[in-house]
């Protein structure tokens, strides 16, 4: 298994180009399965939980078509087989966002249960509730959800908690029901916003995305046609810390800043100076950071999937930082990396506490999960000496070139086998 090693102690400065969004090409890429013809999708960022969705619909008998410059072509005319297998979806908890498509064209789908997850229970109660109120026949059997159902019927959905690939999973059930679903409490992330256009290219009616209430009239079928995914926020997130916490310079292209203002808003109050213009952003950090609250949120508050780097630049900022995670319960496994490298944070419930420290020194660190990998990235860009980071297939499912685009910026990163 590979490993990344980090000589720490360079400014960064540089350009780099953000890539197409995870959390939106996978949602889209599920939904291509209500298309009846073919459909193109572009922007679509270079990464191993990408790689697992087009595996997922390869075996399900849909053709899928990857160019070079990172386009996916998918006919879905092949499909037959309506499932995902265990052995998809234990590596990739998104899998269950083929449930609601398949279920809302074909009717009927068998697909396992995403089962543990390093940061937290995160179950999938609310996608099976939301599905069985629209008609479907649900039962839990060794460890998959057999789903079943006539056309599904439009409802009122009010969702306990909210719930990015939940409501996800109910638009795109709704997209082919009988009627009009509303779906209330529905999460407001810029990836739900763009999985809704993306249906309405199809020929959906989809209104409401980006705020809690969501509306979709039901239509008869989706055509085919051709979309490009938005840019990844949380990759641009993690590049600006990484100029922040070296106290350097970065400009960011091909971003969207108006989905990071949250994000943006606590660099600036850890001294950062910051260019925002339509699709740029430049970064510049004069001086030591100082150390910020945090608490995490759905969108558009603080976005959990920054709080790991955040924790990083606050192990080294001056002062004391209060990060309280919301969202997940169990997300702090990167402070007990951190802790390694000299970072002085001490975990309380839900919070985490940190007295900035001058310099961490390296240390061998291992990512526990996606985000969390990209912390210990940014640790170690300012740590002394060389840190070792192990099992970095976490940081492949979602970073896109990440030791290219860090060179890019002055880093000294490399991948070595183990
Ligand atoms: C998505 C993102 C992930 C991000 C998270 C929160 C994708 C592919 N992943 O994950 O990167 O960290 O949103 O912004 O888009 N919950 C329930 N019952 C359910 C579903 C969720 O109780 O049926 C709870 C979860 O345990 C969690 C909270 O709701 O505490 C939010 O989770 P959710 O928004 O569903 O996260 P994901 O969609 O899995």
């Amino acid at each position: 298994m590979d490993k990344l090693h980090i000589e720490g102690g360079n400014r960064l400065d540089g350009d780099i180009r953000i890539s197409g969004a995870k959390n939106a090409t996978l949602p889209i890429l599920a939904a291509t399965l209500l298309a009846e013809g073919p459909v193109t999708v572009r922007n679509v960022p270079h990464l191993d939980d990408i790689t697992t969705t087009v595996e997922l619909l390869g075996q399900m008998g849909v053709s899928v078509t990857v160019d070079e410059k990172l386009s996916i072509e998918v006919d879905t005319s092949t499909i037959d087989k309506l499932y995902a297998p265990y052995e998809l979806v234990k590596t990739m908890r998104a899998s269950i966002l083929v449930l609601g498509p398949l279920l809302g064209r074909f009717g009927e789908a068998v697909v396992s249960l995403p089962g543990g997850c390093a940061i937290g229970l995160r179950p999938v109660n609310i996608h099976v509730d939301g599905l069985r109120a629209m008609g479907a026949d649900i039962t839990v059997e060794n460890g998959y959800i057999n789903a079943k159902c006539e056309r599904l019927q439009g409802t009122h959905l009010n969702l306990e908690t909210v719930t990015v690939t939940g409501t996800e999973n109910l638009m795109m059930a709704a997209v082919l029901a009988k009627g009009q679903t509303i779906i209330d409490n529905a999460a407001c992330e810029p990836e739900v916003v763009d999985l809704a256009r993306f249906l309405n290219t199809l020929g959906a009616d989809v209104q409401g995305a980006g705020t809690p209430r969501i509306i979709i009239d039901g239509v008869d079928k989706l055509s085919g046609g051709c979309y490009d995914v938005l840019p990844d926020r949380i990759e641009a997130g993690t590049y600006l810390v990484a100029g922040a916490i070296t106290q350097g310079r970065v400009k960011l292209r091909d971003v969207d800043p108006s989905h990071l203002t949250a994000v943006l808003d606590k660099l600036r109050e850890a001294g950062a100076t910051l260019d925002v213009q339509e699709s740029t952003i430049e970064l510049t950090m004069n001086g030591r950071p100082k150390a910020v609250d945090i608490t995490t949120a759905p969108y558009p508050a603080f976005p959990t999937d920054m709080q790991a780097q955040f924790a990083a630049l606050n192990a080294v900022a001056e002062g004391r930082g209060v990060i309280t995670e919301t969202v997940f319960e169990n997300r702090f496994m990167h402070v007990l990396e951190m802790q390694r490298m000299g970072a002085q944070i001490t975990l309380d419930g839900n919070m985490a506490i940190s007295e900035g420290v001058e310099r961490l020194t390296a240390a061998p660190v291992m990512a526990t999960d996606l985000r969390a990998s990209a912390s210990l990235v940014l640790a170690g860009l300012v740590a002394e000496g060389k840190t070792e980071i192990s099992r970095i297939y976490h940081i492949d499912r979602g970073y896109e070139c990440i030791e290219e685009k860090l060179h890019q910026l002055g880093a000294r990163i490399k991948r070595a086998p183990d």
